[in-house]
């Protein structure tokens, strides 16, 4: 209980938040009423229990169909304010947030529908809960680059609200350097890289990452450890790592948080962060992933006080934020 209430108390920085991910099922057959859309769910109990993922791709499958009922900019407003005030009892005070757009535009909402209302709810909560937030644009790694360069344009009118771009979805047969020419676009204009590799991908695709799409923040980074080479580099270039536990284990990527490398990596020398993916499929917001992780790892003050420093040093705000803040 002495644990909990410290991990509870800690002030927080979450970097690694796919917004459609917080969409929890109470919320989505709200939203489905008011739009009058057909789900595949009888009620809140089904839907809980369809979450039950082998992988990634069994996730995603399920992912993608949950944000059918997300149609208006309010819906994108009430998404992301749900998210805010729950993480507000977590002591979340930053976030920097995933959108996929293509995911949206694919089935009819535009672009300037999902991003107004996701954008109007940060502005909210910047002035009523005081939790500062930045807006991350991922690609879908499953689609074509092509595709990737079409959702860029559609950003254009939107850049000086979007801090980064990132890489999500299925990773298998989809290596970063598949979007080489995109993220080199991206970068051309001012934006952050950060992408998912080493989810359930090879180390090979970390180093990709790295050369191809010169990142800067590693999401996820889990199988880098294979590779020693590529821990020392990771290290030595002070690249922080958005490792989400919960995640992690609800995805099968380890079969115990006993089992999970958290602990490795930061024996390792790796700036390692926790955070929550998408807390409403895999179980848990920050607080939920700090603590299982410190009881599973049994984490000392010190490790978990580090883990909450890097979220803030980890961040895309400037040396005076991320010193102040812990
Ligand atoms: N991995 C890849 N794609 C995703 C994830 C993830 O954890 N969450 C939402 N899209
Ligand atoms: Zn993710």
């Amino acid at each position: 209980a002495q644990r909990e209430d410290f991990v509870a108390g800690l002030p927080k920085a979450e970097l690694h938040l796919h917004i459609e991910g917080s969409l929890e099922p109470e919320l989505m057959f709200a939203l489905a009423q008011r739009n009058a859309i057909d789900i595949p769910f009888a009620s809140v109990e089904e839907v809980r229990a369809a979450y039950a993922f082998s992988n990634l791709q069994d996730f995603l499958d399920i992912y993608y169909q949950g944000m059918s009922v997300l149609r208006t900019e309010q819906d994108f407003h009430d998404l992301t304010m749900a998210y805010f005030q729950r993480v507000h009892r977590d002591q979340v005070r930053h976030a920097e947030i995933f959108f996929d757009p293509q995911g949206h535009t694919e089935r009819g909402v535009s672009f300037d529908t999902a991003i107004s209302g996701t954008l109007r709810a940060m502005d909210d909560a910047k002035s009523d809960l005081g939790i500062s937030s930045h807006l991350i644009m991922c690609f879908l790694r499953h689609l074509s680059e092509e595709d990737a360069f079409a959702t860029l344009e559609q950003a254009e009118p939107w850049l000086d609200r979007i801090l980064g771009v990132g890489l999500d979805s299925s990773e298998l047969g989809h290596p970063p350097s598949k979007f080489v020419n995109v993220f080199a676009r991206a970068r051309d204009k001012g934006l952050k890289c950060v992408a998912h590799a080493g989810e359930e991908g090879p180390p090979a695709y970390v180093r990709e990452a790295l050369d191809s799409l010169k990142i800067d923040r590693l999401d996820h980074g889990n199988r880098s450890l294979e590779d020693g080479e590529l821990v020392k580099r990771l290290a030595e270039e002070g690249m922080t790592l958005t490792v989400c536990p919960l995640s992690n284990l609800a995805l099968c990527v380890v079969d115990d948080l006993r089992q999970h490398p958290l602990k490795k990596m930061l024996d390792a020398g790796l700036r390692a962060t926790i955070n929550s993916d998408d807390p409403s499929y895999f179980g848990g917001y920050m607080n939920d992933n700090f603590l299982r992780t410190a009881e599973a790892l049994d984490l000392t003050a010190d490790e978990i006080v580090t883990l909450a420093k890097n979220g803030f040093s980890g961040s895309f705000e400037d040396a005076e934020f991320q010193t102040r803040a812990l």
